[in-house]
């Protein structure tokens, strides 16, 4: 982990409210990890607390890195209105991502993202394609207009999409997009709001490696202030962090 002024290099808005800000610096070197997130100062003294953004991919040739976000409050607005040249002091990579190691090449693995949740999950497929596993997306968005990443997820593997209004691909959700597959996958893979998880860890209880990428309030980012610890099924006493320990656990492993 790192901590460093990166510099922006692009930003772009890519769907009402979605920006996709690419940042260069030193520490995209130490990103290993699918599913590991950035930790972003906000340039104003009244915004104390750091902004957990997923990283979306990386690039270590280029030394460039790029993060997909959406527009909620005071922080997320500051950054939409930075440009190239900008610098943004950024803490990373954090956190314990996805972890792939177990999959071999032939393998089938479904990707399960919504909204906001879909981002990290684009260098996971990369990652996955390049180890020769097949990939399936499953990715649901609230209507047309929010949708992105549509043709890059395309170009990794077989991409099914849901909206809550039918403007694209199925009408309902990721969970009818699951239902309705009948290829069995050996892992799956999901980011998404608490409903969306939730969904994955019932439909496939019966699969060992499922792996789930939670969202929590942060403080300090890095496993010192317990502002972002979660309980864990067996033993009400024993807490894990989100920020440390996670963001990605395995299904069962913590309550959410
Ligand atoms: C591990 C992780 C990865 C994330 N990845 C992404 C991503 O790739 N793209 C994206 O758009 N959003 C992502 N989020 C959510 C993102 O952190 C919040 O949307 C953002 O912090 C809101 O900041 P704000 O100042 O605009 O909103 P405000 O509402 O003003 O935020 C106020 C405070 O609450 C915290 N906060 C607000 N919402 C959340 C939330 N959902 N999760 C955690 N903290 C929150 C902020 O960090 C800040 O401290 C991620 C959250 C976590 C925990
Ligand atoms: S945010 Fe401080 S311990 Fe996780």
């Amino acid at each position: 982990m790192k901590q460093e002024m990166m510099t922006i290099v692009g930003q772009q808005e890519l769907a009402p409210r979605i920006y996709e800000l690419v940042l260069a610096g030193e520490l995209v070197q130490q990103m290993k990890m699918p599913g590991q997130f950035l930790h972003i100062r906000v340039p104003r003294n009244d915004l104390l607390l750091r902004r957990p953004i997923s990283i979306n991919q990386y690039d270590q040739d280029a030394g460039t890195c790029t993060v997909i976000y959406r527009v909620e409050g005071d922080g997320t607005k500051f950054f939409a209105e930075l440009s190239a040249g900008d610098q943004l002091d950024v803490m990373g990579p954090l956190g314990h991502g996805f972890e792939i190691d177990q999959l071999n090449a032939g393998d089938t693995a479904f990707i399960v993202g919504g909204g906001i949740g879909v981002p990290p999950l684009y260098q996971l497929s990369k990652e996955l394609n390049e180890k020769g596993i097949k990939v399936i997306h499953f990715l649901g968005f609230g209507t047309q207009e929010v949708v992105y990443y549509a043709d890059e997820f395309q170009a990794l593997g077989e991409t099914r999409f849901s909206t809550d209004d039918g403007t694209f691909g199925l009408q309902g959700n990721v969970g009818n997009l699951l239902l309705a597959e009948t290829t069995q996958p050996d892992a799956v893979f999901a980011c998404g709001n608490n409903g969306l998880l939730k969904t994955v860890e019932q439909l496939y209880n019966q699969l060992e490696n499922v792996q789930l990428s939670l969202e929590s309030r942060m403080a300090c980012g890095m496993g010192a202030c317990y502002a972002c610890v979660c309980h864990v099924p067996e033993d009400e006493n024993k807490s894990v962090k989100v920020c440390e320990d996670g963001p990605v656990f395995q299904a069962g492993e913590v309550i959410f």
